[in-house]
């Protein structure tokens, strides 16, 4: 971890909601956010059991939290269901006529499911896999194309008690494969295929080719989507729509223990394997289901779209879950915002008449990029709330969001929070907040956040720092999936009795954090989380590379972009075949998102004496920057030189 953060963004500019959105809105002061936020600390018992219990639960729970650091139990002894919470307990709220879905494929293919229809749906799906003997604490991995199914599957499982793994469909056969041999998945469900950037991207043939590699799978539920042609092993595929036929239309939720893990979801990490971050069944629901209800201001004739994949957390908490238990109607689009015409997202926002939009910053930096005109040719006044999430945003893509998409009179709510959390954790919200351009806001209720050093020590306003946690939240991660003392090292090991998870940050006069990014070595691409470790392992695990550094580079699309330093075996030289071959390579082990934007190869890599790569000049080199700071400890000066030659060169 570097020692000292200093943070160069000042921002000065606010803006307020409307009047017209204040009086509307669900939390309309800052008083009101103060005294909730003051309550949701000093009486939590009274806060988290009032929320909870604005949900179902089959048994109420004897002790709202049980704090044994660094592991955390919340409602114990209650027992719930997030699948009847999502479905039956909607429904039996007057909302099953109430459309919970609103799917536009890329082709242009379009459906409505309502909230009684999805119950079917998933209750079919879920004696499914029941029928295939999949039963409450086992795993199922979900690799599935941005489809009203995905949320099925997701619901399905966590109806019978079966855990989840979904896998985003961008990731290869191999990332598949280490994922389901992680969690020991005994089923896998997909599609043949999804429609994407105008063409067909399979799904079902990674799987096959996983699949040869894992034991645990017996069975495979497919999806018939984009008629790709695929094949089907006797015995162990299924297609989705032969098993839903046969299936009985209604299955039981299974009263689980509020601890019961309800899903598992790979991140990057610094070192190693992507961990399995375990999230469980009641703490889980109430804080999505808070932080939806109040993020977004949820009004009952609410279009609420968020944008994000389910292969990440923002599909899972703020599509599959939060707005579910918010009885909200949401649109889902399977393709990309460019396909097949820039404007394609505005289309929909049209069409759909949405009101509630929340999008990344690197979405929102490729709007800008491809020009106004693709978002004047449509009706955005729908539209009465934005949100972004991912990475931190630049005050010029904010204020950009805030005229051309909000056209001035939208909140834009930035949100800080990370796959471990499981919900929102730093925000503004809407009807009560000033929002600050490059600000993630103040801290959610039940959020005690602090800057503090190394030694847990707090610091001043405006001090850079590490962003820390200081008590357990509902939706806090509970452990790494089969490894506790991994979960203890990485987030409580680093700085003594807090929760801390990589990023550094500030907090202003006003009490508003402003995210610095990350102080470890990930790198965050268009708002995912790859490890600079794997993209490693990955280059070195092809024949001809000797030792591969992977470090970031600011880049004005995707926030950060890969650069790769590669020496090859034997001193071999490098060749503009072998970046494509390694690319090519590094896609095909991890998938296309960790692809290096850029490969320089180099007989040697910088090295202290020890023998450990000296990533900080790298990241100054990849960067353009001046190579500063102490270098005393670098075992040969002239291999930094080597590079910044090479460097200039390229330029
Ligand atoms: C990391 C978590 C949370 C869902 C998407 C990413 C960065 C996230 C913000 C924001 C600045 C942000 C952080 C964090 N991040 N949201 N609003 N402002 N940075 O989930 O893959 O777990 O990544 O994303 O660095 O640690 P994730």
């Amino acid at each position: 971890m570097s020692k000292n953060i200093t943070s160069v963004l000042h921002e000065t500019r606010s803006f307020g909601p409307s009047d017209e959105f204040r009086k509307k809105a669900k939390i309309s002061s800052v008083e009101e956010y103060q005294k909730l936020y003051r309550q949701s600390l000093d009486e939590p018992d009274k806060f988290w059991g009032d929320i909870a219990n604005e949900l179902h639960w089959f048994k109420s729970w004897d002790k709202t939290v049980d704090w044994n650091e660094p592991f955390v139990k919340w409602f114990v002894g209650g027992k719930t269901n997030p699948s009847y919470n999502a479905l039956d307990y909607q429904i039996e709220q007057g909302r099953g006529d109430k459309v919970a879905f609103l799917f536009e494929g890329e082709p242009g293919d379009s459906k409505e499911i309502t909230y009684t229809e999805m119950l079917i749906k998933v209750s079919k799906l879920a004696n499914a896999l029941k029928y295939r003997g999949i039963a409450k604490g086992d795993r199922v991995a979900i690799y599935m194309p941005m489809i009203p199914e995905a949320v099925i599957a997701m619901l399905a499982c966590a109806r019978i008690g079966a855990t989840h793994s979904v896998v985003f469909g961008g990731f290869s056969a191999q990332a598949l494969a280490d994922r389901i041999n992680d969690a020991e998945a005994k089923a896998v469900i997909t599609a043949d295929g999804g429609y994407r950037r105008g063409g067909v991207l399979p799904l079902k043939p990674a799987v096959d080719e996983a699949l040869k590699i894992c034991s645990s799978v017996d069975t495979v539920i497919v999806v018939e989507r984009a008629n790709n042609p695929i094949d089907m092993r006797k015995g162990r595929d299924f297609w989705y729509h032969d098993l839903v036929n046969n299936a009985s239309d209604y299955c039981p939720a299974e009263e689980l223990d509020s601890e019961h893990p309800l899903f598992i979801l790979y991140t990057s990490g610094s070192t190693g394997t992507p961990k399995g971050v375990l999230h469980t069944v009641g703490g889980y629901q109430t804080y999505t289901y808070l932080t939806n209800k109040y993020v977004f201001d949820q009004k009952e004739e609410d279009v609420f779209w968020c944008t994000a994949d389910v292969g990440w957390v923002t599909g899972h908490s703020y599509i599959a879950y939060g707005p579910m238990f918010n009885g909200v109607t949401q649109v889902i689009y399977e393709g990309t915002p460019n396909t097949p015409h820039f404007g394609r997202f505005w289309e929909l926002v049209e069409k759909y008449k949405v009101n509630i939009f929340y999008t990344a910053p690197t979405a929102i930096r490729a709007f800008m990029k491809w020009g106004n005109e693709h978002v004047e040719k449509f009706d955005l006044s729908s539209l009465r709330l934005l949100g972004t999430v991912g990475e931190p945003i630049n005050p010029e893509a904010w204020i950009w969001y805030r005229e051309m998409i909000g056209k001035n009179n939208c909140p834009i709510v930035d949100t800080w929070w990370q796959t471990e959390t499981g919900g929102i954790m730093l925000t503004t919200l809407p009807g009560a907040h000033d929002a600050k351009p490059g600000s993630a806001g103040l801290p959610f209720f039940g959020v005690e956040a602090a800057i503090v050093n190394a030694q847990a020590e707090e610091l001043e306003d405006n001090e850079g720092g590490f962003l820390v946690i200081k008590r357990p939240w509902p939706s806090m991660i509970r452990t790494v999936y089969g490894d506790d003392e991994r979960y203890k090292q990485t987030y409580f090991g680093e700085i003594p009795h807090v929760y801390f998870a990589g990023d550094g940050a500030r907090r202003d006069e006003d009490g508003y954090y402003w995210i610095m990014g990350r102080v470890d070595d990930v790198v965050n691409v268009s708002g995912h989380r790859l490890g600079t470790m794997e993209v490693e392992s990955a280059l070195v695990a092809h024949s001809l590379v000797a030792e591969a550094a992977v470090v970031s580079r600011p880049d004005s699309l995707t926030g950060e972009a890969i650069v790769a330093f590669v020496s090859l075996e034997g001193g071999k030289e490098g060749s503009d075949d072998l970046v494509k071959e390694l690319r090519d390579h590094v896609t095909k082990e991890i998938g296309a998102i960790a692809k290096p934007a850029e490969i320089r190869f180099s007989d040697a890599l910088p090295k202290t004496r020890s023998g450990k790569i000296m990533r900080r000049l790298l990241r100054s080199i990849a960067s353009g920057e001046e190579v500063k700071g102490d270098i005393s400890t670098l075992e040969d000066k002239s291999v930094v030189e080597k590079l910044l030659k090479q460097a200039k060169i390229q330029k």
